[in-house]
């Protein structure tokens, strides 16, 4: 997965300044622009065609790319409060509240594949595929949410 913010870090970012001063016309698209197209881009009908052959494997392949893509910063339990997001000074919402806004399916999907200027990556323009965002929106609602809260759900 590819995050621009990494050019930040110096030797990256002496790499950008390299690729300009050879003439390449190369500039990472700013975050808030990156998060305007996603939002402009998002449609809930690129969800339309996605099929699952169960659910099962629907949440498997979520398990895994939020293993990937979000457990850095989320924490394994959806909790936030990670090493990682304390060293960059991320403020990581917890996924597990009890009355959560994005307890629904499309909300969520949205919000992940539009991210945030602030710190939540945009996923929709090339970090996953919308079938992707599908898997681990999924595996959120109907497997890290249920394991948190035991069988009294949320
Ligand atoms: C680099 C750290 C980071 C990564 C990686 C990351 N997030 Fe986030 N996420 C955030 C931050 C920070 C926020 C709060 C919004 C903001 O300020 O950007 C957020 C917000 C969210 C929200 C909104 C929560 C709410 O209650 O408002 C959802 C849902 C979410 N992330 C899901 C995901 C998923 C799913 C992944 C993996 C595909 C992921 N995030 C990867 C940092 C991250």
């Amino acid at each position: 997965m590819t995050e621009w913010r990494r050019v930040r870090c110096p030797v990256q970012g002496l790499l950008v300044l390299v690729v300009w001063g050879c003439g390449h016309d190369f500039e990472p698209p700013d975050r808030s622009r990156r998060v305007a197209n996603a939002a402009a881009a998002y449609s809930t009908e690129l969800f339309d065609s996605i099929a699952w052959e169960s659910q099962e494997s629907r949440v498997r392949d979520g398990n895994a790319i939020y293993a990937e893509d979000c457990r850095r910063c989320h924490g394994q339990l959806g909790r936030g409060d990670t090493d990682y997001s304390r060293e960059r000074r991320l403020e990581v919402p917890s996924l597990v509240e009890v009355d959560w806004r994005l307890s629904d399916l499309d909300a969520l999907r949205r919000e992940i594949y539009v991210g945030h200027e602030t710190g939540m990556p945009v996923f929709g323009d090339g970090g996953l595929t919308t079938r992707q965002v599908d898997a681990v929106a999924a595996y959120i609602l109907d497997v890290l949410r249920p394991d948190v809260f035991g069988a009294e759900g949320a």
